[in-house]
């Protein structure tokens, strides 16, 4: 990566790696090669794309993002220790931009009960895991863990260390959330001032949000002088989370005047950004979210209304279209043919789904046109992420019937196919509808995973509109995260449960020993 312009700021995302830390956020290699191709698709200049020594999961995650993102530069995590830094540049290799990302705690507290280290041994560490980074690709970066409660002078004295043996980027993180932006800004131009050469690193910054802080701090610390700012979509991350990525992008873009940077993001993609990984992980965004929360632009009282009705200026700072919400939702109706659906699907960014996918989505938009009078955007977009990936799925939904209300019992009948192979259909009876529907699949397809979230949302306003069930499945420490949208609610929860056991099962074969050791 060429060095930025004074007034360029790379932007560093880490939903892959810090999002997915979030407890229940996990996604399988599919969803992060989505992910990522959407991130490079909106500019974003470096991915961070998983911890290669943590898990073979994150590995072959590193190595396949690497594989498919030929723009962005792909960055692997590692601790300061040879064998994560020999198997991140092992799952760079086929990454056309590759960077090592090496870490070590700084503070004082960190360093006396976390590491048990003493300082000159950090520093020593800093040395040789920056050098032996360097030794396999040329960008290094390197961050002091803790390193908004580290003492100054330790910091300046690590930060030498890192940019004498090598590192390019010199990231300063707020590990625990704890800063405030005048202070935090300051620490960052006050490690610029009195470290020696450098000049010759770029500064970063990377905020967790324990305070709410985490952009405010993100842009202070810009203001000091970082010109990498590590952020993800909608905020997810480590307890609170990070700085979420579109704040930090719209509040650069609209307030130019008294905040002169720019990044490459293309702010259009934002929305279907923040919608792919809400969808993905199952975390909600909340309606008063900045940037993507779906109250974002809405204007509910009378002078609000009224005002925007005679200058929209006077109620919004930014457009719903800059961010890539349409005004106009209504889009398709039970009218629209083949071709339509396909221009559709390319206006929302799915243009590389296979022709199979394609014509089932077709035929679920039709079925759906029949039942409901207005096919918004949400619709489609809650269509098709029900059905991308799906084709090779082992349980497959055929049909479902069941009886509910107050005078129960309360049952299921339910069809799937198993291996490619119809299964009988079976009845089964439940505490509730949800319940029979998911005693149903037990049935058919016995197995021990426990149900650790089960969770409903509308897709659009209106009784007919589809509900969008997540289910969070747990098996031996494993969790995975299903997705199902369809009209009716409990076609939903079935669709979601059997996406998050078809999940487990593909993660069964792949934590076999045999995967393992392949
Ligand atoms: O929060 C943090 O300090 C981190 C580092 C590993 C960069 O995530
Ligand atoms: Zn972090």
């Amino acid at each position: 990566m060429t060095h930025p312009s004074s007034d360029r700021v790379i932007i560093f995302d880490t939903t892959l790696r810090d999002g997915e830390q979030s407890p229940g956020a996990s996604m399988n290699l599919e969803e992060k090669i989505r992910i990522a191709q959407t991130l490079e698709e909106m500019g974003v200049d470096v991915i961070e794309a998983g911890f290669p020594a943590a898990s073979n999961g994150d590995f072959e995650a590193v190595r396949e993002v690497g594989r498919v993102v030929r723009n962005a530069t792909i960055a692997g995590l590692c601790r300061a220790h040879r064998n994560d830094i020999e198997r991140a540049a092992e799952a760079l290799k086929g990454a056309a931009r590759q960077r090592i990302h090496t870490f070590i705690s700084t503070s004082p507290l960190h360093m006396k009960y976390k590491l048990q280290m003493e300082p000159d041994a950090v520093v020593q560490a800093i040395w040789d895991s920056v050098s032996l980074a360097r030794n396999h690709v040329e960008d290094v970066e390197w961050s002091a863990e803790d390193g908004s409660r580290t003492e100054l002078d330790f910091l300046c004295r690590c930060v030498e260390t890192a940019i004498k043996a090598g590192a390019t980027t010199i990231n300063i993180p707020d590990t625990v959330g704890y800063a405030v932006p005048e202070e935090y800004g300051a620490l960052i131009r006050a490690v610029r001032e009195k470290t020696p050469n450098s000049d010759q690193a770029i500064f970063s910054v990377h905020c967790h949000n324990d305070l709410g802080l985490a952009v405010a701090n993100s842009l202070a610390g810009v203001a000091g002088g970082a010109r990498q700012v590590e952020c993800t979509i909608n905020g997810l991350g480590e307890r609170a989370g990070n700085a979420a990525l579109e704040e930090i992008v719209m509040a650069l873009r609209t307030r130019a005047d008294y905040l002169p940077y720019k990044t490459g993001i293309k702010t259009e993609t934002i929305t279907r950004a923040s919608r792919l990984v809400s969808t993905i992980t199952g975390f909600v965004v909340q309606p008063n979210k900045a940037i993507v929360g779906a109250n974002a632009f809405a204007h509910e009282s009378g002078i609000h209304q009224d005002g925007m009705l005679k200058h929209a200026g006077t109620y919004e700072i930014m457009t719903p279209e800059s961010v890539g919400l349409n005004r106009s939702t209504l889009v398709m109706g039970k009218h629209s043919g083949r071709a339509a659906f396909r221009a559709k699907l390319k206006e929302l960014g799915y243009e590389d789904m296979g022709d199979n996918a394609v014509n089932e989505a077709f035929r679920r938009f039709k079925d759906l046109a029949d039942r409901k009078k207005d096919v918004f955007d949400e619709d489609i977009i809650a269509l098709i992420d029900d059905e991308v990936g799906r084709q090779h799925d082992h349980i497959q939904f055929v049909s479902l019937q069941v009886v509910a209300g107050s005078r129960g019992p309360q049952h299921a009948v339910l069809e799937v196919t198993v291996g490619g192979e119809a299964v009988p259909p079976v009845v089964s009876f439940g505490n509730g509808p949800v319940d029979a529907v998911f005693n149903a699949i037990k049935q058919v397809f016995p197995h021990e995973a426990r149900l650790q979230l089960y969770q409903v949302h509308a897709v659009t306003a209106g009784t007919d509109a589809q509900a969008e069930v997540t289910v969070r499945l747990e098996e031996g420490g494993k969790t995975v995260n299903g997705q199902g949208a369809d009209a009716d609610t409990l076609v939903s929860s079935c669709r979601a449960y059997l996406h998050a056991l078809n999940k487990l099962l593909v993660k069964r074969q792949k934590t076999a020993p045999a995967a393992i050791s392949a």
